[in-house]
């Protein structure tokens, strides 16, 4: 097969390792499947990863950028969406993101700490963290005195640091360093205690 210049653009965004990842997590999860794909741009993850299951999986979309004009994709900035709907009834929640979804991860955290999060998170790998985990976390703002930039640092420790403080205690996935560090995977805490019967 000739590599077009979209495949190759599927494949520097590890498309096949994100297919796996999200199939994968759905082994776990009963019928119905229902996900929420807050970054969906085009749909093609999912669109993959409900062609090689073997039962229905209910896909809703949101994404800012006009597209696709269907009842199942929400069009608008999904930090809006997500405090609008309903998120316990889904499955899943995917957080597909170019960076880190952290006001995102933050409102589903709230509103349906639940759910499980299949999340993206890309940073330089020695670069600046968003400023609400530095707040949340209580690390002083490093300007550099000449520039008035942020001093890089270590982003993927505090942030780890910042997702357990949300609750999520446990994690699955892999990591990429390719000057950028990639990390695509599972997001969970542990179950509710059942009530007694
Ligand atoms: C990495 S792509 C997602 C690819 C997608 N998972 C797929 O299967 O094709 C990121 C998408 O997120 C959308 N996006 C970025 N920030 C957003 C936001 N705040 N709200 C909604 N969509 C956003 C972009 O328009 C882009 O389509």
């Amino acid at each position: 097969m000739t590599a077009t210049p979209r495949h190759q653009q599927l494949y520097s965004s590890h498309f096949e390792t994100k297919v796996v990842l999200r199939r994968q997590a759905l082994l776990d999860l009963p019928d119905p499947l229902r996900v929420l794909d807050a970054y969906h741009g085009q749909g093609e993850v999912w669109t993959e990863v409900a062609r090689r299951l073997d039962r229905p999986v209910e896909v809703v979309g949101i994404d800012k950028a006009p597209g696709e004009d269907s009842p199942a994709v929400l069009h608008g900035d999904n930090r809006k969406v997500l405090r609008a709907i309903d998120l316990d009834r889904y499955s899943l929640i995917d957080l597909d993101a170019y960076g880190m979804p952290t006001e995102q991860l933050r409102i589903v955290a709230d509103r349906a700490p639940h759910v499980p999060v299949m999340a993206t998170v890309i940073q330089h790998t020695i670069g600046p963290l968003p400023r609400t985990i530095m707040r949340d976390l209580g690390i002083p703002a490093m300007p550099d005195k000449r520039t008035g930039v942020y001093v890089p640092i270590r982003w993927d420790i505090w942030w780890w640091w910042w997702v357990a403080q949300l609750g999520y205690t446990h994690r699955s996935g892999v990591r990429f360093a390719e000057g950028m560090t990639k990390w695509y995977g599972l997001i969970t805490r542990p179950a509710p205690p059942r009530p007694a019967d």
